[in-house]
């Protein structure tokens, strides 16, 4: 197929669609790099009556938006559902229920219209968000994936290949920060809420373990930690001592940072690699953010990072990395279901 020799010589724009998990979200990217419109509606106010993502209010909530929303996409950019090359839209790893509803749609479109479908890899958008505001950013480099299901070291070989380095073997990263929030009585989304108040605390008032997991040196563990900080909240309640949420904040994510920064930067040194990015919803964190660029300055390997609202779930990062999928050939029948555990490498 001769994709590759057509594509360089005319703008390919995509309508993506992400509905993994609480934010209905639909965007128009041109070229993988331009965005021309990314619409996100977010449901964290329902979730948070509850302390967390309700699964059946998500998929209910997707289906009530996800119309209005594809069509705000394309009027914000300006164009009609015509004038897109491809529908691209998140088909796993996520919740099954609001996956379907986004997965549906798409096929809805892409069957009514012709316009040929892309199933995409949530994560695999999340690390192509970095080319957005990145320009010059290309293959290879390493990757830190941290959001709220997955937490991953990933090397980018080229454009949708990867080599996972090392993941998480229990909580993902943004789970202990949402799971700490809610021991600390800061609610949920716990990440934000720590980053805020950890900026009022001392880092160092609390020790709480690094851990290392023996066998896989880029591998994390966070279920210690977690086990850590409510052991000392529970003997602090038993003590009669009044705890300081600003100082377990800061010093959970102190904890955190220090092993993200550390793995993040042997597994650098160990490839060779000159370009670091970070991605994921707790790539928004402002401590991680400064304490990886100080470390890959230090070290002077380029660091890329995508501005806060682009590291939490969003459209555009789904056409980013369709963009590319486009270009290798890949096209999905209407057979494209949801795949909640889906692997990456595996599109
Ligand atoms: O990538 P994302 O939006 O959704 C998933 O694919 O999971 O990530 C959501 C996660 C939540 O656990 C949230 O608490 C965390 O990212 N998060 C943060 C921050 N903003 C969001 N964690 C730490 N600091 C933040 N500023
Ligand atoms: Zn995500």
């Amino acid at each position: 197929m001769d994709t590759e020799t057509t594509c360089r010589n005319q703008d390919i724009t995509i309508l993506a669609i992400e509905s993994s998990c609480d934010e209905t979200a639909a965007a128009v990217v041109r070229n993988g790099r331009e965005v021309l419109s990314n619409i996100i509606s977010s449901q964290i106010d329902l979730h948070t009556l509850y302390g967390g993502v309700v699964p059946e209010i998500a998929s209910r909530k997707h289906t009530e938006r996800i119309n209005q929303v594809i069509a705000e996409a394309l009027q914000t950019a300006g164009m009609t559902l015509r004038e897109m090359d491809a529908i691209a839209v998140t088909y796993g790893p996520g919740l099954v229920g609001a996956l379907l509803v986004g997965v549906s749609a798409a096929k809805a479109i892409s069957f009514a219209s012709g316009i040929p479908l892309i199933g995409v890899h949530h994560i695999e958008g999340h690390i192509s968000a970095n080319y957005i505001e990145h320009k010059e950013l290309e293959p290879p480099y390493v990757c830190l994936v941290v959001s709220g299901g997955h937490s991953h070291l990933v090397q980018v070989t080229d454009y949708g290949e990867y080599e996972i380095m090392g993941r998480t073997r229990d909580d993902a990263a943004g789970e202990a920060f949402d799971k700490v929030a809610r021991a600390i009585g800061l609610g949920y989304p716990g990440g934000p809420k720590i980053d805020k108040v950890a900026k009022e605390g001392n880092p160092d008032a609390i020790k709480f373990p690094r851990a290392k997991v023996a066998d896989a040196v880029y591998d994390f563990s966070f279920s210690g930690l977690k086990s850590a900080v409510l052991n000392y909240l529970n003997s602090c309640e038993m003590k009669g001592i009044e705890i300081s949420q600003a100082d377990v904040a800061a010093s959970f994510q102190k904890a955190v940072v220090d092993v993200l920064v550390e793995h993040s930067m042997n597994a650098v040194q160990e490839c060779g690699a000159k370009k670091f990015a970070i991605a994921g919803g707790v790539a928004s964190n402002s401590a991680l953010r400064s304490a990886l660029e100080e470390a890959c300055n230090k070290r002077g390997i380029a660091f890329y990072r995508p501005s806060p609202v682009l590291c939490t779930d969003n459209a555009a990062m789904i056409g980013a990395a369709a963009y590319y999928e486009y270009r290798k050939g890949v096209r999905h029948g209407y057979d494209l279901n949801a795949v909640p555990n889906l692997k990456l490498g595996a599109v």
